[in-house]
């Protein structure tokens, strides 16, 4: 809609987990980094929290854009707040396994365990090694599912992991993870993303703009620093405030956005 008017080729701040617009501030590039150090090097476990809107899920993409699909078999699970059972089997029908029972017996958690290892060694025997994602754990509410993620880490060869389990959440989750030793002694690396300074707001915000092909200056120094000011430093809000911003700024046919329109916007969001 307002495209055309401010010169850009698409929205700058969209609320979409789309890798092209990646920022990397030192928190994500080094969160990423730590990620795929997880995956390539087998660490096992790996568990990224951070505040709700600071790019988790992004990351998450960012990361499967960077594994070799030959080498890799992924699957990017959201939970869903399942039922213990059934996330196990939502891992073995992401990993590929069809053909699962769907009668609920007191077994089925160990034969869903038992197939999931196959489809490890399977995959080992093609060359290529399984990675289970799961974004939203924080959600995760029973002991029982915290138990069978263990579990699957204990699927081990001699000398390797058969699987590296990634756990995405908030805050919340490094806490429920913490107070379950058995597994947390099993996550070899964590990462945390937090609210971003004031610096690295501003870069971000620039940095969408030049990926959506922004060739002038749209948004004032002082409107930018507003946005820090009125979104936390929170990418989500910064989204919304930079997207909102650019609606009525093309509504009012202003020729930049400065920061009265930004504090305008703000108080129209709430939150
Ligand atoms: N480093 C970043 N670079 C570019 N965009 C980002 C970055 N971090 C977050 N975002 C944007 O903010 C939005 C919210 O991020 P998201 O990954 O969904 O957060 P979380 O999963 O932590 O709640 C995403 O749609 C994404 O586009
Ligand atoms: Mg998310």
């Amino acid at each position: 809609m307002y495209e055309e008017y401010w010169g850009l080729k698409e929205k700058p701040f969209e609320n979409t987990p789309d890798p092209r617009f990646l920022y990397r501030s030192e928190q994500h590039e080094e969160a990423l980094m730590r990620l795929l150090y997880a995956v390539e090097e087998r660490k096992g476990a790996a568990m990224l929290t951070g505040v709700f809107g600071c790019g988790k899920t992004l990351l998450g993409y960012a990361l499967l854009d960077k594994l070799d699909k030959a080498k890799f078999r992924v699957a990017f699970l959201t939970n869903l707040q399942l039922e213990p059972v059934e996330l196990l089997r939502a891992i073995a029908y992401n990993l590929g396994v069809t053909d699962l029972p769907r009668k609920k017996t007191e077994v089925l958690a160990d034969f869903l365990l038992q197939v999931i290892k196959e489809t490890l060694i399977n995959n080992l025997n093609d060359g290529k090694d399984t990675v289970v994602i799961i974004d939203e754990a924080h959600g995760i509410e029973s002991r029982e599912i915290f138990e069978q993620l263990r579990l699957l880490l204990n699927f081990q060869l001699k000398d390797r992991f058969l699987l590296t389990l990634l756990l995405f959440g908030q805050p919340e989750l490094r806490t429920e993870v913490d107070n379950l030793k058995p597994l947390e002694q099993r996550i070899a690396i964590k990462c945390y993303l937090d609210r971003m300074g004031e610096e690295d707001s501003q870069n971000y915000i620039k940095h969408r703009l030049e990926v959506a092909g922004a060739e002038k200056e749209i948004f004032t120094e002082e409107a930018i620093k507003a946005i820090h000011e009125g979104s936390g430093g929170i990418p989500r809000r910064i989204n919304q405030i930079g997207d909102m911003s650019l609606l009525t700024g093309f509504g009012r046919k202003t020729e930049r956005i400065d920061e009265e329109l930004i504090q305008a916007v703000v108080k129209d969001i709430g939150g």
